[in-house]
């Protein structure tokens, strides 16, 4: 209807200057669903002007004014579901139950990250010189944690409100101030997730949300002087962010080859449900979906058989039936996941259901006989397509997995813990799960990935911890 969506700036809702707006494109209809403020660089400077200065009495006010604002903003967002959930829908093309999910798990984020906030951030440290040679008692040394300033926050279209959320809650608590920039699909989702912040009351300028083209505003914003942390999750646009930004802390999470690593005496029916889990949820549109099987030539058979049969029990449709498989992002998402099947059907694998698309969906195809000639054993299709290589040993599975340039997750399913753990340890990713699929929650452990996945830990205390520096004041005695 022509109306475009304000952003947040100064506690309040803006129109931008620049008069244009940008597009955001419904994945299932493929039609224009929602419009956006494209901000201008002038914009982008106004806001950060505003976060420095509101970050300096933000970082002033006690902890626990600062954790039961948070608390506040938790209860908004749970009681205010519906719009997000619901753009989540029209936006992402998120299955209706699972975008509500985020939205909970976001509220549950926030909270716990008040709470865990308080704990770390309310406790420093004691030291004594007499423990180090050539010191006497003289000296004592008085540490905490204190804000690094302004947080830059770049969420992915994949989880827009929670990934937003997972940077919002640890810097706020940790006193510094936020800027968000949401990705274009997920951006409406985002407005209304911060607009729970604004009724929670939080000072004007301490967190703003500027949309608009990251061709036209990005760079300025992750190269921009007032920036002093930035965190990001998508794609390879992390690896040139993190090239151009300055010496400022980045944590970035850059997508994943996860493999799944099944030995002959792995549990298969187990096995099955988390590669269909892990492999088919939101049409495998997760960093941490299991994008590669490597199972043991001895139960190759017999596990494709099990993962195809409940291949064939997954919906396809529309996101508001709550369908299995949804339309892909974008078209441009489409056409690679579908140049990935083309090269490895090329190639000989072989297709354990016919390959069907329409627009931008593509129904959920499981390739056995991958090779490692073939693209998809190494490239991260981001859609439901799940590739099968078989292996003779299990450290020709591991081989596999640490060839990638990916390091996110990985997982293998076995019942013997003692080959779990040693598998564990040889696999080159930040997490490995036993006999389970990979998945960044609860949100509270540690979430990293090695290599091109990325830098720096997530989870609530890690974020939290990267988000601040150390502080140290010595009193020196005579
Ligand atoms: O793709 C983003 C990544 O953070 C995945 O999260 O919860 O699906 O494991 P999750």
């Amino acid at each position: 209807d022509g109306e475009v969506y304000k952003y947040y700036a100064d506690g309040e809702w803006k129109t931008s200057s620049s008069g244009k707006s940008v597009a955001i494109m419904n994945p299932a209809t493929r039609k224009t669903q929602y419009k956006v403020q494209a901000c201008t660089q002038e914009e982008v400077n106004a806001v950060m002007e505003l976060a420095k200065s509101a970050q300096k009495s933000w970082a002033k006010t006690p902890l626990w004014k600062r954790a039961e604002l948070l608390h506040k903003a938790a209860a908004i967002l749970k009681d205010n579901k519906a719009p997000m959930a619901e753009s989540l829908v029209k936006e992402i093309a998120k299955p209706a139950k699972d975008s509500v999910t985020e939205v909970v798990r976001s509220g549950d984020l926030i909270s716990y990250c008040a709470e865990e906030g308080v704990r770390i951030l309310g406790e420093g440290k004691f030291l004594l010189s007499d423990s180090f040679p050539g010191n006497d008692r003289t000296k004592y040394c008085l540490t905490s944690k204190i804000p690094l300033g302004v947080v830059l926050a770049i969420p992915p279209f994949n989880y827009p409100v929670n990934l937003a959320v997972s940077k919002i809650a640890p810097a706020l608590i940790a006193g510094n101030s936020l800027v968000l920039k949401p990705p274009t699909q997920g951006a409406v989702s985002c407005l209304h997730m911060v607009h729970c912040f604004h009724l929670a009351g939080f000072p004007k300028g301490l967190i703003s949300c500027i949309t608009g083209k990251g061709s036209e505003i990005g760079d300025f914003l992750t190269m921009h002087p007032a920036v002093n942390c930035i965190s990001f999750t998508g794609g390879d646009t992390g690896i040139s962010i993190s090239k151009k930004a300055g010496m400022i802390p980045l944590q970035m999470e850059l997508g994943g080859k996860d493999a799944c690593i099944v030995l002959d005496d792995a549990d298969l029916d187990l096995v099955a449900s988390n590669i269909i889990k892990g492999g088919f949820s939101y049409s495998g549109q997760r960093c941490t979906a299991v994008k590669v099987v490597l199972v043991m030539e001895s139960v190759a058979d017999e596990l494709v058989e099990k993962v195809k049969a409940k291949v064939a029990k997954l919906t396809v449709g529309p996101p508001e039936e709550n369908s299995d498989i949804t339309a892909v992002v974008s078209e441009s998402s489409a056409n690679f996941i579908e140049g990935l099947v083309m090269d490895a059907k090329e190639k000989g694998a072989t297709f354990c259901q016919e390959y069907k698309r329409e627009g931008n969906l593509i129904w959920p195809l499981l390739l056995d006989n991958v090779r490692p000639d073939m693209r998809i054993a190494w490239e991260e299709p981001f859609g439901p397509v799940v590739p099968v290589l078989r292996i003779n040993s299990v450290e020709e599975g591991i081989n596999h997995c640490n060839a990638s340039n990916f390091g996110l997750q990985g997982c293998v399913f076995t019942k013997d813990i003692n080959k779990a753990i040693l598998i564990s340890d040889a696999m080159e990713t930040g997490t490995v799960q036993i006999n389970s699929a990979p998945a960044r929650g609860p949100d509270h452990f540690p979430f990293q990935g090695l290599k091109d996945s990325g830098i720096g830990s997530q989870g609530v205390t890690n974020s939290i911890n990267l988000m601040t520096k150390v502080k140290t004041t010595v009193i020196n005695l005579p």
